[in-house]
This record gives structure tokens, sequence and C-alpha cells, in this order.
């Protein structure tokens, strides 16, 4: 007689679903470009910037290698994109972390490594801030200290997902707007419930489910963990549809893994992208820090 023994779960309980790192896009494929020319610490001259906006443009995921930026310094490099986003994600709650430059980790409130994780949205696919009325147009992470294995992050191209859509789910889902909320990310990330005080702050906004990217003018399926449910029909049914549409989104060939090296700083455009970061090796042992700074963008259309 044999017994079933189930495998042991993370504490970190984060569900190991979506493409693995091996079976993903190479950056070039992607659509995305490594640049290891570039100082980010000094002030960029204006063929420099000229250049970057140029790049920003064409490629929807930027890697700059061999990178060593103070806070101070991430920040000045980020307003060459515009106006800089606080993270408040926590500032209710935790007033330290309301900082146009954030830290992302796996510490705890004492700064020790930790696999049961205080926030866990960042480990579902998601476009950052989309549960804002103008959410973001990019987003930087600065890798500060790395595990020795995994905490890898994943882009899918939600561009080249909608043009590979069936011609039916694009008649279905033309026109169609979602609700984003931080009440539904809480909720769909596993995470600590959002409080009275924070729903208030932000109540749900809604947002096409197809949206135009300004820049490049491509339909872009506009979705994640922040996204709920459709505007004027059953919340179940709207719920179905969005988890198929980001099923579709994130197969493997739309799917870039970045696998973070020592001084990497990636930014990519929250408009035609959904990322999510993976757990890493033993998170209770390795810390994982990287410095995000998140650049406001225009109401989607
Ligand atoms: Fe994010």
């Amino acid at each position: 007689m044999s017994a079933t023994i189930d495998a042991p779960r993370p504490a970190h309980g984060i569900p190991p679903t979506g493409p693995r790192p091996d079976e993903t896009a190479r950056l070039e494929d992607f659509g995305g470009l490594e640049i290891a020319d570039m100082d980010l610490s000094q002030p960029l001259t204006e063929a420099q910037r000229d250049r970057l906006l140029a790049m920003f443009k064409a490629h929807p995921v930027l890697v700059f290698r061999g990178q060593s930026l103070t806070k101070d310094q991430q920040y000045a490099f980020t307003l060459n994109f515009g106006e800089i986003e606080g993270a408040h994600v926590n500032r209710l709650i935790d007033a330290k972390n309301y900082a146009p430059v954030h830290t992302v980790s796996n510490l705890d409130s004492e700064g020790n490594p930790s696999e049961v994780l205080r926030e866990r949205g960042n480990y579902y696919w998601h476009s950052d801030k989309s549960y804002h009325a103008v959410p973001s147009l990019l987003t930087m992470l600065h890798a500060v200290e790395l595990p020795p294995k995994g905490g890898e992050t994943q882009f899918a191209n939600t561009a080249k997902a909608y043009a590979a859509l069936p011609e039916a789910d694009k008649v279905l889902v033309a026109g169609l707007r979602a609700i984003h909320s931080w009440e539904a990310s809480r909720i769909q990330s596993n995470s600590r419930p959002a409080t009275a005080e924070q729903m208030a702050e932000r109540p749900p906004v809604d947002h096409p489910v197809v949206r135009t990217h300004p820049d490049t003018g491509a339909k872009v399926l506009y979705l994640g963990n922040h996204a709920s449910h459709i505007v004027g029909r059953p919340v179940p049914d709207g719920q179905v549809l969005m988890r198929r549409l980001l099923a579709h989104a994130t197969q493997a060939p739309f799917v870039y893994t970045h696998r973070w090296r020592q001084g990497d700083l990636v930014l990519w455009d929250n408009r035609c992208l959904v990322h999510r970061a993976l757990p890493h090796e033993a998170m209770g042992t390795h810390r994982r820090v990287l410095h995000r700074t998140v650049v406001k963008g225009t109401v989607p259309y």
C-alpha cells in the first residue's frame, strides 16, 4: 500500500503558474534592448536623453547593465521620462515606504529576509498602478541585492497578445471596459485585505480592455491582477473572461524573463506589458532588494 504525500507548500504561497523562465523568449525576440554603454548615474546630455527616449519608444523593455545609482541619482534619471509618482501602496500603514524611490524587497519589518511576504501583489501579473484613473507610463527597477537563484522578473507583451487573439475574441472584447481596484488586487493576490481607508482613498476605476498605445498606435490588452471584472456584465462572467485573456497574454512566446545581474537597471512600458516577479530560492535566507521608481502616464483610451 502506498500513501500519497503532498509536496510541501512554500510559505510564500505563490502558485507556480505561467511559463517557466527556460520556456520564454530572448530579450531581442521579445522586442527589448540591452544597453551597455551608458552611465545613468550622471546627468544626461541632450543627445543622450534624445537617444534614451527614442529607445524607449521602440522597445518596451530596456536593460541597462553595470549601473550603480544612489536613490537620488535614480530619482534624477527617472525625471528624464516625466513626472514621478510616489509609491503610496503602503502609505497608510507604512509611512517610511512613501517615497519617490521605493524599495521592493522580501525583507520583514526588522529588515531580515522572509519567506512570509508582507506583499504578494508583485508576484502576480499586473500593470503598475492600473487601479488609478491615470495609470503609470513606465517603471524602473535597479538591482541592489540579489539572491543566488530565482527572483527573476517576467514581462508579457500584451500588444503581441492582442494581435494573436482569434478574430472572434477581438470582436468579443471590443469596446469592453474592466474594473481595476486596489481592493480586487489585494484579494486576487491573497494579500492583506485593503482597509476601509485605502478603499475610500482609492475607489475602483474602469479602463478599456483594449487600449491604444499612444506612441505606436498598437492595440493592447490592458489587464492583470488589479483588474477584476467587466463593466455592465455579471461579475463572475467578467472574471472568467479577464482570467482567460490574462492566461492567453502570458503564454511563453509573449514573455521575456529577466535574470537579474548585479548593477542592472531595467525599465519597462506599463502601457503594453504586464509583469511579475518570480519567488526566489530560500526566500527566508536570501535577500532580494531593488529600488523602484514609477513615471505617471496618461488616461488609457
Ligand atoms: Fe509591478
